[in-house]
């Protein structure tokens, strides 16, 4: 059977956004038509650093595991039409400063990384979502067993097959 590239995507809401902008990260997502395929609330070290271990020779990546640490994380697995591409178009840019207000981390926060270092901050933004689908299949085997992933069928798709 033909499987279709990019299908599906790992999102995780950091614990800034846990702290009161988390159900409008999820709505996000679910008003474009994505389709939650799991979901869960973790606080798990383990996990945050298996997901960055692509960044565990840069300065930041300590600082950056401990805040992924500071609170709990709610991991999505999310299926949908170029999900990766879709997804890393709704949360922005990286670095919030240069993030368009109308994405998740342009709306939600501000501060530059620059001045983060500056002022002894951590580097904060906001929300995850895996750059490549190759990520996307790593990441999602990282934060979710097979058995909480959940085959469904939503109302968007009887439209988009
Ligand atoms: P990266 O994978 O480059 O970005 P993205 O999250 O958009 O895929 O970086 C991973 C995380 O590392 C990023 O969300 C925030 C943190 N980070 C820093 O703290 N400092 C930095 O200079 C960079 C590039 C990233």
């Amino acid at each position: 059977m033909y499987h279709e590239r990019d299908r599906e995507t790992l999102i995780v809401i950091k614990p800034d956004a846990v702290r009161g902008s988390d159900s409008d990260v999820v709505s996000r997502f679910e008003d474009v038509g994505m389709k939650i395929m799991g979901m869960k609330m973790v606080r798990r070290g383990s996990a945050a650093r298996g997901h960055y271990s692509e960044h565990v020779d840069k300065e930041f990546y300590d600082r950056l595991v401990e805040y992924m640490k500071q609170g709990p994380v709610v991991a999505m697995a999310l299926e949908g039409v170029n999900a990766v591409e879709n997804c890393r178009k709704i949360i922005g840019d990286t670095n919030p400063k240069d993030a368009n207000p109308s994405t998740i981390r342009g709306r939600y926060g501000h501060m530059s990384f620059a001045h983060a270092d500056g002022s002894d901050s951590t580097h904060q933004n906001l929300v995850h979502a895996s750059a490549t689908p190759e990520e996307a299949e790593k990441e999602v085997g990282i934060w979710f067993e097979d058995d909480e992933l959940h085959d469904y069928r939503i109302g968007s798709e009887e439209h988009v097959r």
